[in-house]
This record gives structure tokens, C-alpha cells and sequence, in this order.
């Protein structure tokens, strides 16, 4: 099994994202599975600009001379995809909207009704399967809904079957309380053999991954503006 993982953080291998991504590629190279992991922050993926001459006059080539054709080269090459990517304003990050934006190019403009529904005509025959990975800062589960539904309406035009999400809230608590997090991130690195051996991740490992390990949220922001408040008097800012 080839897996073909894209992190669309900024901070790239500096990040939070990173930390989970990495047991679950860790758990899926023991299981036997060939690891490509591609940073969008090392990228130059320029937005599209809506020009449509990879619709109409130069079909499936896009005006922009950049890094996509090699990055979609690696995507077309995965039995699994996995997307890796922070929460920013309920969201996904720039980065990674902005490379879905360009899949326009790699799609035929011409719709087709399927299923009681419009999409455009398929990429591959066969429904590629997907697993997300998302951390942000907050420590509710709810600040996952907006990016959760995205992803899952993407997968859906890309005929994208989605395996497991796993889900870190309050994601600084990885760096300064990394036992609080590890049974999760145990779980996550146990998902990745799982589905490096057998093409599936059991539901039972997706609850265990995802567990609230935050316990009492308005504590948690206490302690988090304690941080924040040492780290201006750091800076000479308060
Ligand atoms: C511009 C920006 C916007 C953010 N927006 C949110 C948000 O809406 N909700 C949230 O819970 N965290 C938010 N965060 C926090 C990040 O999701 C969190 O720190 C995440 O773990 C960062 O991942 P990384 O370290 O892999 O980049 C935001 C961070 C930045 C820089």
C-alpha cells in the first residue's frame, strides 16, 4: 500500500498537525505500508484565478507554471490518501483550500447526475479512500465541525470513501502535556498498522483516538492566558 499524506500547515514539520500525522505514519510503516509525506508550506501552489482555459481552451492544463502537476502526480500514485491540516478561523488553512481550489483543472467541466446528485465526471474508476487528521487550539470538539463537513462535502466530489478522522483539540496540550495525549496518539499510531495491514481502521480505534482528554475546558483557558501572559512579559510587551 502506497500512502500519500498532505499537511497543509504553515508550520509544517514545526506543527502540532505534524505530531499526530507522524504516529499515524509510523504505525502504517510498521504495518508494511510506502510513506510519501508532502508539506503545502514547501510548495508553490499559486490560487486559482478562475480563468476556466483548463476547462475550455487548453483542457486539463492549468495557465499556472508551478508545483500541482508534480503534486498531483503523488496523489494519483496513493491507495490511501491522508489529509493532515490545522483548524484556521473554523476552517482549513490557505494552504490547503487553495491546493483543492486547483484540482478544477484535473476535473472535466461537463456534469453528470448520480445518485440524486450533480458532480463532475470521475477522476478514478475506483473510490479512493481517505483518512483526516486536524488539531486546533480551542479545547471543544465543536471547533471541528466546520472543517469536518468541508472535508467530508470535498470527498464527496471526489468520490472519496473517508476512513477515520482524527480529531486534537486544545492542541498545545501535545507539547506540555504529552502524557495527557499519548493513549490517543497510541490509538492514532495503531490505526495507521490497521490500515497499512488490512485497508481498514476498526471503529473502536477511531473512539479511542478521538477520547476528550481535555476534561474542564474553562480550566483549560485559564491555564492557556497564564501562557499567553508570561510569554508577553517575555517579549518586554506587557
Ligand atoms: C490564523 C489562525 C487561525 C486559527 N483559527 C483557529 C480556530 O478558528 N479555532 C481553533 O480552535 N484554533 C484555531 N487556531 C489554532 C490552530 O488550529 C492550532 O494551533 C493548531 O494546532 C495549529 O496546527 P499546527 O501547529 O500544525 O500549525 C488558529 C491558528 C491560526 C494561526
Amino acid at each position: 500500500m502506497k500512502i500519500v499524506a498532505i499537511n497543509g500547515s504553515p508550520r509544517a514539520k514545526k506543527g502540532m498537525t505534524d505530531q499526530v500525522l507522524g504516529r499515524f505514519l509510523k504505525g502504517a510503516e510498521e504495518g508494511g505500508a510506502e510513506i510519501e509525506t508532502i508539506y503545502l508550506a514547501k510548495l508553490e501552489i499559486n490560487p486559482c484565478i478562475a480563468c476556466l482555459h483548463c476547462w475550455f481552451r487548453t483542457p486539463g492544463v492549468c495557465r499556472h507554471d508551478d508545483d500541482m502537476p508534480g503534486l498531483m502526480k503523488s496523489l494519483g500514485s496513493a491507495d490511501l490518501l491522508v489529509f493532515a491540516c490545522p483548524v484556521y478561523v473554523d476552517g482549513m488553512t490557505g494552504q490547503m483550500k487553495t491546493m483543492f481550489d486547483r484540482f478544477l483543472s484535473y476535473a472535466e467541466p461537463f456534469f453528470v447526475f448520480e445518485g440524486g446528485r450533480s458532480y463532475h465526471p470521475r477522476l478514478r474508476e475506483d473510490d479512493v479512500p481517505v483518512v483526516v487528521i486536524s488539531t486546533c487550539g480551542f479545547p471543544e470538539r465543536e471547533n471541528f465541525q466546520a472543517i469536518s463537513l468541508h472535508f467530508r462535502r470535498i470527498f464527496e466530489n471526489m468520490h472519496a470513501a473517508l476512513l477515520a478522522e482524527f480529531l486534537f483539540p486544545a492542541s498545545s496540550l501535545i507539547a506540555s502535556d504529552p502524557d495527557i495525549v499519548e493513549p490517543n496518539l497510541c490509538a492514532v499510531e495503531r490505526a495507521g498498522r490497521e490500515v497499512a495491514e488490512t485497508g481498514a481502521v476498526p471503529p473502536e480505534t477511531v473512539e479511542v483516538a478521538n477520547l476528550d482528554y481535555v476534561g474542564d475546558p474553562a480550566a483549560f483557558d485559564e491555564k492557556m492566558n497564564e501562557v499567553f501572559h508570561a510569554l508577553r512579559r517575555h517579549h518586554g510587551a506587557e
